[in-house]
């Protein structure tokens, strides 16, 4: 039986009338992928408030490794309810907090000793993450690279790289931040090929050594293993080892920022095990809370350590109800072999995508790292023109069509897939189905005119 079930046109009566109240009561700058307003979710599945049924392939931006509401966590967090809900760790401590950090310590590679700070965000955790790395080091500047997003604050801003919608207008930012290429091996900043380019872009960091910033005033280079809202990019193999032994010569922190290829989305419980690497501080968030608000920096203990008492917290930092959830979801995660399933799938889909690279020129680039996977849309396969206008189409066609999708991608010419990794292979063939004729639709459309994009 189909999952997808469209009763109304698409929004319909009772979407488009929140919509208008939206408009009204709602600034314009938190963006919404889709005109819809959700009634109710369960596994990979959203109803609208007009009772349409769609497939998610976005899961709230990859919060939703482990479904919509698992009945495991429907039952901790029902269970944390009777028990507290607000107490701040910072004034009266409690076992929910101390047991998420244990169990990321546990979890986050490396056997050394390791700790575990709680805040709400990616963006938070990417701030104290700084913050942690500058106490320790006692040196101020931070190497990120291009395409990179690490949040929406001032801090984060400066550290992410695209342009509009996310840093525009919204200058100045802090300083000592600076930016060298990524391994974009499709579209490589260097116009090499791999494997002949020898990976010289994660050499490029030894040359800002020269250009850019001496590397003893480097408190940390921080790179997300698999860029995110930067268009699901997976370096190759060698490119975070060579860059984490040019750390370590240079007593410079690596940070590897897992809000998003975190928490078995990859396959593995951090992307960065893919490479072998073991960085000196993780950031996690997203899929970490099973739906509710909750982020970490897990780091080495003695890195953790080094910001006084009272120098690191927040008042909701890791919040009751949501150490309950993120415990289950974890728990759901391990049980349920969501890290085999993420492999799983992101080989079907790229298995997939390959055949639509043969059949529709814009699909210029099939990639992903397990579950974590993508296409590239581009005008024409030889040129690599972006074609932003096509990925718009393609993901408006989708949730016409009873699919959730969001986009990535410097130039908004990404699809991505973040679909819960509960999902059922009917539902991941009826999903990619839906895939398949958006490009089908959008082939046989009339090219138009530039846009400026925002992914999420
Ligand atoms: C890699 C990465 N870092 C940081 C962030 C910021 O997280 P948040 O939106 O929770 O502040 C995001 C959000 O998409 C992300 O993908």
């Amino acid at each position: 039986m189909k999952t997808i079930y469209l009763r109304t046109e698409i929004p319909g009566p009772q979407s488009r009338a929140l919509m208008q109240r939206r408009e009204a009561a709602v600034p314009r700058g938190p963006y919404h992928a889709t005109p819809v307003f959700a009634a109710r979710s369960a596994g990979a599945v959203i109803e609208d408030v007009d009772g349409n049924r769609y497939l998610d392939f976005a899961g709230g931006i990859g919060c939703l490794n482990s479904g919509h509401r698992p009945p495991e966590v429907d039952s901790a967090i029902r269970a944390q309810l009777e028990k507290y809900l607000h107490l701040c760790f910072s004034v009266t401590p409690y076992e929910g907090y101390v047991a998420v950090a244990e169990k990321l310590n546990a979890l986050a590679p490396g056997k050394f000793p390791k700790k575990t700070l709680l805040v709400n965000s990616g963006a938070e955790a990417l701030e104290n993450a700084v913050k942690i790395a500058r106490a320790y080091t006692k040196r101020p500047a931070v190497i990120v690279f291009n395409d990179a997003f690490h949040g929406r604050t001032m801090m984060t801003l400066a550290l992410t790289s695209k342009t509009h919608p996310y840093k525009a207008g919204f200058d100045p930012f802090p300083g000592d931040v600076y930016r060298v290429p990524y391994a974009y091996c499709y579209r490589c900043s260097y116009g090499l090929s791999y494997p002949s380019c020898k990976i010289s872009c994660a050499k490029a960091i030894e040359d800002a050594f020269k250009r850019l910033v001496a590397p003893e005033s480097v408190a940390a280079v921080i790179a997300e293993p698999v860029l995110g809202e930067g268009g699901f990019v997976v370096p190759p193999q060698e490119f975070y080892p060579i860059i984490h032994e040019i750390c370590r010569k240079h007593g410079i922190l690596f940070v590897a920022d897992e809000v998003q290829s975190g928490i078995a989305r990859t396959g593995k419980y951090f992307a960065i095990e893919h490479y072998g690497v073991e960085p000196d501080l993780i950031t996690s968030a997203k899929s970490l809370g099973g739906g509710l608000p909750l982020a970490a920096v897990t780091g080495r203990a003695e890195i953790m350590d080094a910001a006084g008492v009272g120098g690191l917290g927040g008042t909701f930092g890791g919040n009751p109800l949501s150490c309950a959830s993120a415990l289950a979801a974890l728990d759901v995660i391990e049980k349920g072999g969501l890290l085999a399933r993420s492999a799983q799938l992101g080989g079907k889909f790229r298995e997939r995508a390959k055949s639509w690279q043969s059949s529709f020129p814009i699909v210029g680039d099939v990639r992903g790292l397990g579950g974590m996977c993508a296409i590239e849309l581009v005008k024409d396969p030889g040129s690599r023109e972006p074609h932003a206008e096509a990925t718009k189409k393609i993901a408006q066609y989708c949730y016409e069509h009873g699919l959730i999708t969001i986009t990535a991608g410097t130039y908004g010419n990404v699809m991505r897939i973040l679909v819960p990794l509960v999902v059922t292979d009917e539902q991941f063939d009826e999903g990619l189905d839906v895939l398949e004729a958006a490009l089908h639709h959008v082939s046989a459309a009339a090219p138009q005119k530039q846009l400026v994009t925002s992914n999420i």
